[in-house]
């Protein structure tokens, strides 16, 4: 990175990185960990948990959760969600083996890596099909698909209590947005009570599969609603949670006249 500090006013000076470290050395000493606050300590340690007990959770935790997710912050206060609890073993079972066939299903039409006249089909499907749905259709969630039609990865990881989260349509400005706030108040609320989650956002595989009909029914989701994301919760194996490297995103920052780009 070039270093070279600019001696101008203009918002758009550029000054460096090591002089604002510098700066902040001098002022604000980096926290160590015994100063992180219980809140910074949920948030940094939090880790996604693919491998659960299968001892249940209290029911008086989870609405402890829920309670976490209903006080989140939304535009308007528009509040665009609606919590489903599945704690029913037998359902579970049956949402992650519909999901499986529905994974298979995709995996058949888009392994372009395939052999043959099937592969070369495949070939032409995902390329049309990635520009379509380029977030869904990713490298990391299809490979995740391909590994969930293989059996290889689970969709709910055994956990005994999964919590959909529906999202109200008629929300004001970003109903999703909104959503996501109220998922993650939950799954921060967990891991301060003791337990972990995973986000399950293949759930919806569900509703997006020739097996739509039947879960819309089964679950009763029904217009203003539409199912967003899952949330499994339960009390980990072994001991995940830890802080991870997470990538550095260029900064800027705007202050007293000058703009400093940090990490
Ligand atoms: C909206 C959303 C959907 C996700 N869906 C899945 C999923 O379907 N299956 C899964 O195993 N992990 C899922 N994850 C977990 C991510 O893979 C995980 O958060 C990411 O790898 C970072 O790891 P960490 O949560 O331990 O920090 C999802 C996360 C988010 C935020």
């Amino acid at each position: 990175m070039n270093n070279k500090i600019v001696n101008d006013s203009s918002p758009n000076t550029i000054t460096t990185r090591t002089e604002l470290e510098t700066e902040k050395e001098l002022t604000a000493p980096a926290p160590q960990i015994e100063d992180w606050t219980q809140v910074e300590k949920v948030i940094l340690e939090r880790r996604s948990v693919r491998w659960y007990k299968s001892e249940q959770v209290p029911e008086h935790l989870v609405r402890r959760i829920l309670e976490a997710g209903r006080y989140a912050p939304s535009a308007g206060n528009s509040q665009p969600w609606k919590f489903i609890v599945i704690r029913d073993k037998a359902l579970l079972k049956e949402m992650e083996h519909d999901v499986r066939q529905t994974c298979k299903l995709f995996r058949f039409f888009l392994n372009w890596r395939g052999r043959g006249p099937m592969g070369k089909i495949a070939w032409f499907n995902s390329q049309m099909m990635i520009r379509l749905l380029p977030h869904e259709l990713h490298p990391i969630p299809l490979g995740a698909m391909f590994l969930i039609a293989e059996g290889k990865l689970k969709l709910f990881h055994d956990a005994p209590t999964v919590i959909l989260i529906l999202k109200d349509k008629r929300g004001v400005s970003n109903p999703d947005l909104d959503c996501g706030i109220c998922g993650q108040n939950m799954v921060l609320a967990a891991h301060s009570l003791g337990l972990s989650t995973c986000w399950v956002g293949f759930v919806t595989a569900l509703i997006k599969s020739p097996y739509r009909f039947k879960w819309l029914k089964r679950l009763n989701i029904k217009y203003p609603y539409e199912l967003l994301e899952g949330i499994t919760i339960g009390y980990a194996r072994g001991n995940p949670n830890k802080m991870v490297e997470r990538e550095l995103h260029e900064i800027a920052w705007y202050e007293n006249g000058q703009k400093t780009i940090t990490y």
